[in-house]
C-alpha cells in the first residue's frame, strides 16, 4: 500500500526563481485567490512510499518524490540509493536519467561478494565513511595507525566492504514549501571497516519545484576520525540505457585535477587542465578526448579523477555541468565540496541489466561524485577530511535540472552561496 506525506501549507517563497509551493486548502476564497488556488495546486510537491522488500532482515521502502514539473526522484533507503530520476527533455519527453536496477534484488547482489565482471557499481548510493581511495588500507591520525579492509586491490574504496551503501537507514518522509524531504539517518559504529569513532550521519535529500535534487550531509563523531561523503549517481541525460555519453558536453569548473598512479591513488600533484584531455573549463563532448592516449586515461580507461573546483567562497559554488544536445536536458552541478569526481563507467563491462532492461556498457553514463580529495588522510597537502568530536560535519551538492533550447541552456544562475559549507 501506498502512504502518502503530501502536505499543504501556505505560499511561500522558497528561495528559488520559480519556486513557490502552496497548498489550495490555505488560499482564501476570492475571485483571484480562486485562480491562485488552482495555480498553487498544481505546483505542490509530493513523497509517497512503498514497501520494497528487504535487507540484512530490515524491511526497506522506496520512497517516490514528486513535483509538478514533471520531475520524479525515486530514492530507497537501503543505500540511500537514488533508484530513479524522471526528467523532462525539451519537448516535454520524460526519461530516466540515473542508472540503476529495477529491483532492490540488482542492488543486493550488486553488492554481494559476487557482483558480476563490472564489480559493485554503487549505482545511486550514498558513500561513506570515506569516498574514493584510502592508499594501502591505512592512515594515520594523531599518531595512531588504523588499518582498514582492502577492497579495491590493496585500496580501501568507498569506506571498504558493507559499508554505507549497503546499510538500511532509518527515513523521514516530510514534504513542505521547500519541497519534497526524505531525511535518512544512520549511526557507523566506531571500529567498524577499522574508522575510529562513532559516527551519526545524518544525508537528506530535497526535490524542489525548480528541478533541483538537493542534498545535504551532516555527520558528528564521539572520537576523531576521517569523513569523506558523496552520492554516487551515473547520469545518462538522454536516458539510462540509450547508449554512450560520448555525445553529451560536460563542463568542469576546475583549473587543475589530481593526477594518479596505477593504483589510481593521487600522486599528490595539482596538475593544471590546460592543454590536456582533462580540460573541461569550455564545455565540450565527453568522448572528444577520452581515447587520447594521455597516459591518465590509460591508466583509469577513461575519466576516473577528481576536479580540483574553482570555488567561490564558502557555499554553494559551479562544479559543472552537463548538457545532452539531442534531448536538451543539462545537469547542473553546486557543491560546498573542494572536488568532484568525473568518472565515465568505465569498468562497466555489459554484464549488468539495468532498470528498463537494457544492459551497460563502458561510458554508458558518468557520475559527479562531489567530494573532498581522494586519500586525504595519507595527503598532508589536501584539504583535511579529519573530523573531530564538537565540531559537526555539513556539506551540500544540488543537482539541477534545466533544458536548453537551440541557443543555450536556461540553468545559468543559481540562488547558491547561501549556505555554509565548510568544516568548522
Ligand atoms: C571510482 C571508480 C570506481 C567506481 C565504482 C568511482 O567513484 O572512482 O574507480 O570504479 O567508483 O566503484
Amino acid at each position: 500500500m501506498q502512504k502518502s506525506f503530501l502536505t499543504r501549507g501556505r505560499l511561500a517563497a522558497v528561495g528559488v526563481a520559480s519556486a513557490a509551493i502552496v497548498a489550495a486548502g490555505a488560499v482564501a476564497a476570492g475571485a483571484s485567490d480562486r485562480h491562485r488556488a488552482t495555480d498553487v495546486a498544481a505546483t505542490a510537491t509530493s513523497i509517497t512510499s512503498e514497501p520494497w522488500g528487504s535487507a540484512n532482515g530490515q524491511s526497506v521502502n522506496l520512497y517516490t518524490l514528486k513535483n509538478s514539473h514533471g520531475m520524479t526522484v525515486t530514492i530507497t533507503n537501503y543505500g540511500g540509493i537514488v533508484q530513479s530520476i524522471d526528467v523532462p527533455d525539451r519537448n516535454g519527453k520524460v526519461a530516466n536519467v540515473a542508472l540503476g536496477f529495477s529491483t532492490l534484488a540488482g542492488y543486493l547482489q550488486n553488492n554481494s561478494t559476487s557482483p558480476g565482471a563490472s564489480g559493485t557499481t554503487y549505482f545511486g548510493a550514498i558513500i561513506g565513511r570515506y569516498a574514493n581511495r584510502i592508499a594501502n588500507g591505512q592512515f594515520t591520525l594523531n599518531g595512531v595507525t588504523y588499518h582498514l579492509p582492502q577492497n579495491n586491490g590493496t585500496n580501501t574504496l568507498h569506506g571498504g566492504p558493507n559499508a554505507w551503501n549497503t546499510k538500511v537507514w532509518a527515513a523521514t518522509p516530510s514534504n513542505n514549501a521547500q519541497g519534497a524531504h526524505l531525511t535518512l539517518t544512520y549511526t557507523d559504529p566506531a571500529g567498524t571497516n577499522g574508522f575510529p569513532g562513532t559516527v551519526h550521519a545524518t544525508v537528506e535529500y530535497t526535490l524542489t519545484q525548480d528541478n533541483a535534487l538537493r542534498i545535504t550531509y551532516s555527520a558528528t563523531t564521539d572520537a576523531p576520525t576521517v569523513i569523506n561523503l558523496t552520492n554516487h549517481s551515473y547520469f545518462n541525460l538522454a536516458g539510462e540505457g540509450s547508449g554512450g555519453v560520448q555525445g553529451q558536453t560536460m563542463m568542469i569548473n576546475a583549473n587543475s585535477y589530481t593526477p594518479v598512479n596505477a593504483n589510481l591513488i593521487p600522486t599528490g600533484v595539482l596538475a593544471p587542465v590546460a592543454g590536456t584531455a582533462f580540460d573541461f573549463r569550455t564545455p565540450k563532448p565527453i568522448g572528444q578526448d577520452i581515447n587520447n592516449g594521455d597516459t591518465q586515461l590509460v591508466l583509469a580507461h577513461g575519466f576516473d579523477h577528481n576536479w580540483v573546483l574553482n570555488r567561490t567562497g564558502t557555499g554553494l559554488s559551479l562544479a559543472a555541468r552537463a548538457a545532452d544536445p539531442v534531448s536538451g536536458r543539462v545537469l547542473t552541478t553546486w557543491t560546498t565540496e573542494p572536488g568532484v569526481q568525473f568518472y565515465t563507467g568505465n569498468f562497466l563491462q555489459g554484464d549488468l541489466v539495468g532498470t528498463s532492461g537494457k544492459t551497460y556498457r563502458q561510458t554508458d553514463g558518468f557520475t559527479l561524485e562531489t567530494q573532498h580529495f581522494p586519500d586525504s588522510p595519507n595527503q598532508p597537502s589536501f584539504p583535511s577530511t579529519v573530523l573531530n568530536p564538537g565540531t559537526p560535519f555539513h556539506s551540500e551538492t544540488v543537482y539541477q535540472f534545466s533544458v536548453a533550447g537551440s541557443g543555450g541552456d536556461s540553468s545559468n544562475t543559481h540562488s547558491g552561496d547561501r549556505h555554509s559549507g565548510k568544516r568548522h
